[in-house]
């Protein structure tokens, strides 16, 4: 594990910009995993800009995203494909068509997993995966106890992950208590992995995941037996770390 110590939220978000774009660059047909919520958003800020000074394409690109919440469609702003649409696809020229997310209003939802799984084998699996961490140590919506060989499934979410979320709602009961959500088995198959990290909200878990027991109880301890993650933090989630 590679660990990129950085000041704040903005030097983290400019470090991951610049290995996404190296790592598109270099790739042919690259196929990255991307996540939602706060902490990447500074990066997909920073893909925006590349992109529109003419560093970086994404015509060749194919995205697959970690988790859905059931229950919303693409169109309801609380959505993650309408985050991803909004603070990233819309203004980059990647074909709408070569980016995933879960469909979170499937009719068959046990299908909808099975086939997001097929979709990522099919392309040959993921190139780089960015990931959260939330501060229960989750990865994706995988919450503690969830078993490290899990596949995409419809997950229940924590009180904590709940209330942790509900800031983007008008009230935590509007918060859907579940989503589809790529499994870890799935995650760690990427062939590099990138972990956000930024605040001192982050800073037991983070401490964990670099540090900790490699345990089901904490989701993100898998990554030490993954062998190319990098791990890009700022001062404050490190501050945990011996
Ligand atoms: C989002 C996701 C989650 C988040 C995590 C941290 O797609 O899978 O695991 O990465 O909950 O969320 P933020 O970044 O909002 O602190």
């Amino acid at each position: 594990m590679q660990i990129i110590k950085v000041k704040d939220y903005d030097e983290m978000s400019s470090k991951a910009c610049e290995l996404v774009v190296d790592k598109v660059k270099k790739t042919e047909d690259p196929i990255l995993g991307l996540a939602t919520g706060s902490t990447p958003e500074g990066l997909y800020e920073r893909i925006i800009k590349k992109y529109k000074q003419g560093k970086v394409s994404f015509k060749n690109v194919t995205t697959f995203n970690l988790d859905e919440y059931i229950g919303l469609d693409g169109d309801h702003p609380n959505s993650y494909r309408y985050f991803m649409n909004e603070k990233l696809f819309k203004h980059i020229d990647i074909s709408i068509d070569n980016t995933f997310v879960p469909n979170g209003i499937a009719s068959d939802l046990e299908a909808e997993c099975k086939n997001y799984e097929k979709l990522i084998q099919e392309v040959g699996g993921i190139d780089l995966q960015i990931l959260g961490l939330g501060t229960n140590g989750h990865i994706a919506f995988n919450e503690p106890g969830t078993a490290f060989d899990s596949r995409t499934s419809i997950v229940n979410l924590t009180k904590e992950t709940l209330e942790a979320n509900r800031r983007f709602f008008d009230s935590i009961d509007e918060v859907p208590t579940q989503a589809v959500s790529m499994g870890i088995g799935s995650i760690i198959e990427a062939k590099e992995i990138i972990l956000l990290a930024s605040g001192e909200s982050k800073a037991a878990a983070l401490s964990q995941v670099i540090a900790g027991n490699v345990t089901e109880d904490l989701p993100g301890s898998i990554l030490q037996q993954h062998d190319h993650v990098t791990v890009i933090a700022d001062e404050a989630a490190l501050s945990q770390v011996k």
